[in-house]
């Protein structure tokens, strides 16, 4: 039964009748959830490693006084993500009810866009997104050693969980608005050198992940959390790994 169905449906001025707030309410929850656990994690500096495994928010141990590695990094995450114009659709909606869906009335008279201060700032996510490419590679070197313990290759849920979100980590990247305008932009024709055809095929590319961005952007905010609680399990002995090694 579809209880949402069951709930009085106030008509909006605009005329919307069906249940827009359950979409909402579902959003704000599970986005205000995962946010909480993320602020929450960044500043747990011990648990994060186990065995060649290492939570994806600590990807280094370099530290800088008393700022641990995520300390360090989680800037960057955070801007890209903040200025990614699917979760500015997401948090204007959840938080600011601006408006809090379609065809809903704005709580806002003087809508200006993001034309004006603080908002126009978000156009600075085209340069937040080689921040994040640069953060993609430390990811993914950081997954590639997890396959390594003590120099013996092996694989474990572990690892996997790490493979998982770095693969969903890139395409949340590779889809990203700004980056398809990077590769494809600014450009009057595609067929005139293999430079500019090289550009349309990656284009072409992102085009094609770009159309589920939405859905990539908490395939993977949701497997970076998941792997980064299953490191902290281990690490704490509340659960065990399976493993081919079976020396951890
Ligand atoms: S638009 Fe979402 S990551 Fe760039």
């Amino acid at each position: 039964m579809n209880i949402l169905a069951t709930i009085p449906k106030p008509a909006t001025k605009e005329g919307r009748t069906d249940p827009w707030y359950g979409e909402w309410f579902l959003m704000c929850s599970a986005l205000t959830a995962l946010l909480l656990y993320a602020t929450w994690a960044t500043f747990q500096a011990d648990g994060y490693k186990f065995g060649p495994y290492r939570s994806p928010f600590y990807p280094f141990d370099f530290k800088i006084g008393r700022l641990s590695p995520a300390l360090l990094v989680f800037w960057v995450p955070v801007l890209f993500r903040l200025t990614c114009y699917y979760w500015r659709k997401t948090y204007y909606r959840s938080y600011l009810l601006d408006p809090a869906a379609c065809a809903v009335k704005e709580l806002k008279k003087d809508y200006k866009g993001e034309s004006v201060f603080p908002f126009i700032l978000q156009n600075a996510h085209r340069y937040f997104v080689y921040l994040a490419l640069g953060l993609l590679l430390i990811h993914w070197k950081e997954t590639s050693a997890s396959f390594y313990h003590q120099n013996v290759f092996g694989v474990g849920i572990g690892n996997g969980l790490l493979l998982v979100d770095s693969i969903f980590l890139t395409i949340y990247v590779f889809s990203c608005h700004a980056l398809r305008n990077i590769v494809g932009g600014r450009l009057n024709q595609f067929s005139c050198s293999p430079c500019t055809r090289a550009r349309y095929r990656a284009w072409n590319t992102i085009s094609i992940l770009n159309m589920r961005h939405g859905l990539w952007a908490w395939i993977s905010l949701v497997t970076i959390i998941s792997a980064d609680l299953y490191v902290r399990l281990l690490a704490h002995g509340i659960i065990k790994d399976i493993n081919t090694w079976r020396t951890f």
